[in-house]
């Protein structure tokens, strides 16, 4: 069954301004259910977690719930999903505090795909730990990372390998299984940022093979936040900072201070919304895996149209060619500055914005440097109508 996505947009007010929007990859819109359930929990009588009033009682259960939601959508443990400001800063501290346990000698693995946001954590944290970084390269022309890149790297002192699954400059999406497979054989861990691949498809982190994942709600029609999932077995060996009357219980441990409840609320609306894309039966797990399923399908046809008439275009380069990748793209315009298209874009009332998106090591990687281009992402409500108008855009700034 596919998408319908007219009934789709209808959820979504953002869209009523007309604005194409393309700029999914850097967040997305979000459809009027979740700002409800945001707006519902922050009236509803609210007070800290606990047991005693009602208001206690109903921050806890958005809490529970909000956890249920994640692990539906991941296919991970409720026990293991710890809630966060955002993608980076949960993985700031979960570097942080593995790295407590390293020393000269060990190694950890990045590679020059990822954002930032999965490179300068563990570069930061090794480099206290006196821990020696190796860095993965990928090919600067298709912008595949080919596995060996990173398992060629590996030996008996290599602690953690942090690879994204999918980048959100070039959209490749990197054999991560594979790696995970070769990584867990000499005892490291798998640190995967899902960020970029959770918008766009079905995600089981136990098929990945991923010891922690994380992903940024934002990105996928949710709340401003980030969310990671581990095993609970897993975050009980890891320790990091925290105030002394702060429970040491898993995974409250790594949330910091007082959750945003009202946020955690429209978490659990997200989820439901996804597996409300497509109409069907069964639990909310397998509804959002058929859901996710459809949103890649759908994406994915839109995408060959976009990029082949970008690809049809003579004065525009397509980067990268990936041969698995998300609906997303980064393009040149020969003679053009890429701020210089986003910005006559924007005035065509269609979003795709120029830069390198925190992706810097690779943009510098592929001798795009600190400018980057112009990128352009399909999410569930694109419909054909705004790739016609992005390519009509395009033709025009070529013209
Ligand atoms: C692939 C990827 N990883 C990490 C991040 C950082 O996420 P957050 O804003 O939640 O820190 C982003 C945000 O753009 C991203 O696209």
């Amino acid at each position: 069954m596919s998408l319908d996505v007219a009934r789709i947009r209808a959820a979504f007010p953002a869209l009523d301004h007309g604005i194409a929007h393309f700029d999914g990859p850097g967040g997305s819109q979000a459809p009027q259910p979740v700002a409800d359930a945001i707006a519902r929990t922050l009236t509803a009588g609210i007070s800290n977690r606990g047991t005693v009033t009602a208001a206690e009682q109903r921050a806890d259960a958005v809490v529970r719930d909000a956890r249920a939601a994640v692990a539906d959508l991941l296919g991970a443990d409720a026990g293991g999903v710890v809630f966060g400001r955002s993608m980076t800063q949960l993985t700031y501290d979960v570097a942080r505090a593995l790295a407590k346990g390293w020393g000269p000698g060990d190694e950890v693995v990045v590679t020059r795909l990822d954002h930032d946001a999965n490179i300068r954590p563990w570069v930061q944290a090794a480099e206290a730990a006196g821990a020696t970084v190796r860095w993965a390269g990928f090919d600067r022309t298709t912008g595949e990372l080919d596995p060996v890149e990173v398992t060629g790297l590996l030996g008996g002192r290599t602690r953690l390998v942090a690879v994204t699954a999918a980048s959100n400059l070039l959209g490749t999406r990197p054999d991560v299984a594979g790696i995970a497979t070769a990584a867990h054989a000499v005892g490291a861990l798998v640190y995967v940022d899902g960020v970029h691949l959770t918008p766009h498809a079905p995600v089981d982190v136990a098929a990945l093979g991923a010891d922690f994942f994380a992903c940024s709600p934002y990105k996928f029609f949710g709340p401003h936040l980030g969310a990671l999932v581990a095993r609970p077995a897993l975050l009980e060996s890891v320790h990091g900072d925290k105030l002394l009357p702060q429970t040491d219980a898993v995974p409250e441990r790594f949330e910091l201070g007082t959750l945003p409840y009202e946020l955690l609320a429209g978490v659990t609306a997200t989820v439901d919304f996804i597996a409300g894309l497509l109409p069907g039966a069964g639990d909310r797990r397998t509804r959002v895996t058929a859901s996710m399923a459809a949103v890649e399908e759908h994406e994915d046809r839109l995408f060959d149209r976009l990029l082949e008439g970008l690809r049809g275009l003579d004065r525009v380069t397509v980067h990268g060619s990936p041969g698995r990748h998300t609906p997303t793209t980064l393009f040149s315009v020969a003679g053009k500055a890429p701020q210089e298209v986003y910005e006559k874009l924007a005035t065509l009332g269609v979003n795709a914005p120029a830069g390198s998106f925190y992706a810097l090591e690779a943009s510098r990687w592929i001798g795009l440097g600190d400018a980057g281009a112009v990128r352009a992402g399909l999410a569930p409500y694109t419909n054909q109508d705004d790739v016609d108008r992005l390519l009509a855009g395009v033709a025009e700034v070529c013209a």
